[in-house]
């Protein structure tokens, strides 16, 4: 089997290896398109990085997430005890830290787990996770830790969202302690849109972007697996920069399949999938009108991104639905991706 590398992404890499060389200060979101490849720009980071950090990344996308209880547990991965750990019975901190691995979840054992749990209180979490990072920092690491898909806690609650509670112990980690880094990433950008508005993260985090692919970084790609300039052309127009894309037609290609032909079955599916919004519409299931989100489509009919003065429902609405990607950084709205803004066309044009 022929497996695609990791290609690229020199820019944000560097900059986050200059994040890592500094002091923790500020919490950083890592955000972006869906598929642009965030999740795979971290992993590829914690492959890089020496063994003097010790990443705790915790990937929330495959976790049922229904109660507070399902929270702590996904943040923290039981050691298996062995016949010797046993004999011992209570560990410390120092012992656990040392059987972690270069990545791995928040490392528990049986000795803390009462007390983690104790309260249902989301303290009893953090301040064992803080303890564990002091011992990680004593043994002369850094530790670091990374949260993928954190929008998927949004419906937790204790005592009110747990996000704030969360968001506290970030900034405790980051600019009060300076103990640990702190990565946060998220497919969800409605997830950033609140995020960026919040006023207790002001001034207490920065925005990270992965964006597609840029056309140069493409054609480097394309060239690599031996694509024709006919071929190129046609992942471009299709596909933009959308890791993802590349990586299916890329595959398609190792099949000897057309690429043209594997491009456009793509977009046929993308154009149906957002004309069943208007379905949607006429079954009564979405409250909006079918004009006024072809109204919201029209501004794509000739521009790839729009600046946005105020946002609306039907905007974000579409943005829920991950046809449309917003940047409250920058206040634009563009598609999900170059295929996204193809199909919408064809919804514009047909309708
Ligand atoms: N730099 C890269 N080089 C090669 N392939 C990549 C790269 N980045 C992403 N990919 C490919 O694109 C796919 C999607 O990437 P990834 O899952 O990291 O995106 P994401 O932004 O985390 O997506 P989501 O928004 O769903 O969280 C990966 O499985 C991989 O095949
Ligand atoms: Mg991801």
């Amino acid at each position: 089997m022929r497996r695609i590398g990791f290609h690229n992404r020199e820019k944000e890499l560097k900059e986050i290896k200059n994040l890592l060389d500094a002091e923790p200060s500020l919490i950083t979101f890592i955000y972006g398109p869906i598929n642009s490849g965030k999740t795979a720009l971290i992993n590829h980071l914690i492959e890089q990085l020496p063994d003097d950090y010790l990443v705790f990344y915790i990937n929330l996308r495959t976790k049922l997430l229904a109660s507070y209880d399902d929270f702590i547990e996904s943040l923290f991965e039981m050691e298996l005890e062995t016949e010797e750990r046993n004999r011992k019975r209570k560990e410390t901190l120092k012992e656990l830290i040392s059987s972690v691995t270069k990545v791995a979840g928040i490392p528990i054992n049986r000795a803390f787990l009462d007390y983690v749990f104790k309260d249902k209180k989301p303290k009893n979490a953090f301040s064992y996770i803080i303890k564990l990072f002091e011992a990680v920092r004593d043994s002369g690491k850094q530790p670091v830790l990374v949260l993928d898909e954190l929008q998927k806690i949004g419906d937790v609650k204790v005592n009110g969202p747990l996000i704030y509670e969360l968001f506290n112990f970030f900034i405790d980690l980051t600019k009060e302690l300076h103990l640990a880094h702190v990565f946060v990433i998220t497919s969800d950008s409605l997830f950033i849109e609140r995020v960026y508005s919040e006023a207790m993260l002001e001034g207490r985090c920065r925005y990270l972007l992965v964006d597609d692919f840029d056309y140069e970084t493409t054609m480097v790609f394309l060239d690599k697996y031996e694509f024709s300039e006919k071929e190129k052309e046609a992942v471009w127009e299709y596909c933009g920069g959308k890791p993802v894309c590349m990586v299916e037609l890329t595959n398609a290609k190792m099949c000897a399949k057309e690429i043209e032909g594997e491009a456009k079955r793509l977009l046929k599916i993308r154009t149906s999938q957002i004309q069943s919004l208007f379905d949607e519409i006429a079954l009564g299931k979405v409250e909006y009108s079918e004009r006024a989100i072809t109204d919201e489509f029209k501004y794509f009919e000739k521009d790839e991104i729009v600046r946005y003065d105020r946002i609306n429902k039907e905007k974000l609405f579409l943005v829920g639905r991950n046809v449309l990607f917003i940047d409250p950084t920058q206040r634009i709205l563009k598609p999900q991706s170059r295929l996204n803004l193809l199909a919408i066309r064809a919804v514009v044009r047909n309708g």
